[in-house]
């Protein structure tokens, strides 16, 4: 699969991906291996999922290789010290990656929910330590916004983070933020880039569709690919796995891009405001 070079760093990141959000235990692992078997080779969790021992389990059980897939997860909060914090990275590392493993990619989850600037450099440091001891390949944040990228400078020995995750669909497109990754050489990826289904009957979104013989979905992953957004859509479906993941035998040309580049309604548009500007 197409992958996309992480600026600084000796990896890169397949171009699509697959989350695992409200995935629990067999129907996570599940569906993961019928991902897998789809052909993602990127796999996006995080500690908020509690699903990491599953996403671990089911890379376990393929048969395909462990060096083959690019595994994501995210820190969530403090430990309560820099030590604790750390070692909460590490579990996590060995949870999906298994003992002794690694992961593609650790971001910090959320800039706030109740954390300071602290707290923002106690996560990062304990990822920038994890990184340095080659138990992540690459770090970096998500839902983080302009000034809180910005601010990292002020502590970050790596800087800047390799990739920002982000909601990122054709009502949400977060211009900005987009914008400052791109001159900062940060590659954005896109959460909910089906917009969890909401406007898969869209009539603008469906008349694309109908000229491409494609569903709904398929054009939203297809156009987040065309806009160089790393999208990780999400199913529990084998069957939507299967049609998610195939988006690479058509291409949607200039018209089709802007229509849909209309849709965007900016924080209106978002499904989780509280992380949109
Ligand atoms: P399901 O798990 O039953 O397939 P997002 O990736 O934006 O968070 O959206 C995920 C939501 O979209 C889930 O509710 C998922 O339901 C649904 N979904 C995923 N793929 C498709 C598809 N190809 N067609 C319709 N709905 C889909």
């Amino acid at each position: 699969q197409d992958r996309t070079p992480l600026n600084q760093t000796t990896t890169s990141i397949p171009k699509l991906g697959f989350g695992v959000y409200q995935l629990y235990g067999q129907a996570c692992q599940k569906a993961v291996l019928a991902a897998l078997e789809a052909g993602y080779r990127h796999i996006d969790s995080a500690q908020l999922y509690r699903n990491e021992v599953d996403v671990g389990a089911a890379i376990q059980e393929s048969p395909v290789k462990r060096e083959d897939v690019f595994l994501t997860t995210k820190i969530r909060q403090s430990g309560g010290s820099p030590e604790k914090t750390y070692q909460s990275a590490i579990d996590s590392i060995e949870k999906i990656g298994g003992k002794g493993g690694y992961v593609d990619l650790f971001l910090i989850h959320i800039p706030s929910t109740g954390a300071g600037k602290e707290t923002r450099e106690e996560l990062w440091k304990a990822l920038e330590k994890v990184y340095e001891e080659g138990r992540a390949k690459a770090i970096g944040v998500s839902n983080f916004r302009p000034q809180h990228v910005d601010e990292m400078k002020e502590f970050a020995k790596v800087w800047p983070p390799h990739v920002n995750q982000i909601e990122l669909h054709p009502w949400c497109q977060q211009r900005e933020i987009v914008q400052y990754c791109r001159d900062n050489n940060i590659v954005v990826s896109a959460y909910s880039p089906l917009s969890c289904g909401d406007h898969l009957n869209d009539p603008t979104l469906v008349t694309v569709a109908k000229k491409h013989n494609k569903t709904p979905a398929q054009i939203l992953i297809r156009y987040a690919l065309q806009k160089d957004w790393v999208p990780l859509p999400k199913s529990g479906n084998p069957e939507r796995i299967k049609q998610n993941a195939n988006v690479f035998d058509f291409a949607l040309d200039e018209e089709d891009m802007k229509t849909v580049d209309g849709l965007d309604r900016g924080k209106a548009g978002a499904l989780f405001p509280a992380n949109v500007k």
